[in-house]
């Protein structure tokens, strides 16, 4: 079993205490992993606030020039990456491997924006007064960046951090996920062969509540990037003070089947976003409500498409779903399916385990708006599949909600859609698609308790970056 250190100030150091690490799918245990206190925390913190200088200074050629390295190095252990993503989160291989394709993508992302962080000409005689003056704007680093991520996505969620925090050159205090920290670590050493000055990134295991509050509550730290629960997301804004704060939370994302439409088209599509990865990502699709002239027959074929799925070891390649993450995530999720029941939904599919911790392809039908499973985030295979009488009906029902991540429209009727795009209260709407749609340079986030912020690279290190501006008098 393989023993990891601490990455901190460019080196790997033995932590003070170690815990297991076992595979969410085999309960074998995979690996050593630091668990760090607080003084750990702190050195880490310490050392990639002594490397923001260095940092800063880096031309935006040579960290591009990193960013590119480490996106090269990536694609070379591309099946290495993929494996390590597949036993660590019990995240099946062709979605791993797709995991992977996005995080190379991501740094390049990273790379191209290095070299286009820019500021603006500001006309300042607009304003009586500024006449005879020249203005412009330049893009600082902020400094130390705390980053805390999830363990849904370990390579790519930590890309969207780690790269436009490169980019923009600033320093990375990582916390992953406590189930996820060997994606992590491959980066680290990954990174550390690209190039990047030590202290740069510096990545911290252990216990979140700890590391948290350490990153949360040291005045070295600028900026923290959050990506997780909405509990502990709008517990680190309370207590951040004038840190700057991105937070990507939850959501409970739905879909509108407008009338007419063709539904060979969708169903693929809807049962791949309500069932990849186990339905343990933020915009996996956990309420579609389908047009009255077409239910019965949504759900009849989505209700077959759903049961031919796979159910396995994360390592097949055929695998189509694995187990979740914890048995606890597989009780809780046990739990709301028999709320929804009590208070009248029906079973169409699943609903049970196959496996200790493999949760069958779950649809509900007519599920109540106050059952958890229909305003909570699932984060389980589970959808609900419910009828409406129009599209306004369906917005109403999105909107009903604490969250506002992501939304989906079908409709062949193009004033609808725009109408639909509208009104949905949302960061992002999806029309013709579903709402598990992401690629890694557009923007990213929320509404509600969905967050607070944007990722896509761009728009994250608009996050991680202060305006300074310059002004000439001439006169
Ligand atoms: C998430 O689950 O927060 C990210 C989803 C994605 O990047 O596709």
């Amino acid at each position: 079993m393989v023993k990891k250190q601490l990455y901190i100030g460019g080196q790997w150091l033995e932590a003070k205490s170690y815990t297991k690490l076992s595979e969410p799918y085999s309960g074998q245990e995979l690996a050593e992993i630091p668990f760090a206190d607080r003084e750990e925390t702190e050195r880490a913190i310490e050392a990639a606030y002594l490397a923001r200088g260095v940092m800063a200074k880096l031309p935006a050629h040579k960290r591009a020039a990193i960013l590119e390295t480490l996106s090269r190095l990536l694609s070379e252990r591309a099946e290495e990456a993929a494996r390590i993503i597949a036993l660590e989160a019990a995240k099946p291989l062709k979605a791993a491997k797709a995991e992977v394709d996005r995080t190379i993508q991501t740094y390049k992302f990273a790379a191209e924006e290095a070299k286009r962080l820019s500021g603006e000409m500001i006309p300042l005689d607009a304003a009586p007064g500024g006449e005879g003056r020249i203005a412009y704007t330049m893009k600082e680093p902020i400094g130390v960046i705390g980053a805390i991520t999830p363990f849904n996505f370990p390579m790519n969620l930590v890309a969207h951090k780690v790269g436009p925090a490169i980019a923009s050159g600033n320093t990375i205090v990582l916390k992953p996920a406590s189930q996820t920290p060997l994606s992590a670590f491959f980066l680290a050493e990954l990174l550390e062969e690209a190039g990047l000055p030590a202290g740069a990134l510096n990545v911290v295991t252990g216990s979140g509540s700890v590391i948290g509050d350490v990153i949360v509550k040291d005045d070295r730290v600028k900026a923290i990037s959050f990506t997780g629960s909405p509990k502990v997301g709008i517990g680190i804004r309370n207590r951040a003070g004038l840190k700057r704060v991105a937070l990507e939370l939850g959501s409970n994302s739905a879909l509108i089947i407008d009338k007419g439409v063709q539904l060979s088209k969708v169903i693929s599509r809807c049962v791949a976003g309500a069932f990849s990865y186990q339905g343990q990502v933020c915009i996996s699709l956990q309420r579609i409500y389908v047009h009255a002239d077409s239910y019965d027959e949504f759900v009849a074929r989505f209700c077959e498409a759903a049961s031919k799925l796979k159910a396995g070891d994360p390592l097949d390649p055929d695998t189509d779903l694995s187990a979740m993450i914890t048995l606890g995530d597989v009780s809780r999720a046990l739990s709301w399916i028999d709320e929804a029941v009590e208070q009248g939904a029906i079973v169409a599919c699943g609903g049970r385990t196959s496996s200790a911790q493999i949760l069958q392809p779950t649809v509900l039908l007519e599920v109540d708006r106050s059952a958890k499973i229909c305003c909570e985030e699932a984060f389980a295979p589970i959808v609900l599949i419910n009828r409406i009488r129009d599209v306004e009906e369906g917005i109403a029902h999105i909107n009903d909600s604490r969250y506002g991540l992501h939304a989906g429209i079908y409709t062949d009727n193009i004033h609808t859609a725009l109408d639909a795009a509208e009104k949905l209260h949302v960061g992002g709407v999806l029309i013709n698609d579903i709402p598990t749609f992401r690629v890694d340079h557009m923007p990213y986030g929320g509404v509600k308790e969905s967050g607070l912020g944007r990722e896509g690279v761009k728009y994250a290190i608009g996050e991680m970056t202060e305006i300074k501006t310059v002004i000439i008098n001439r006169t």
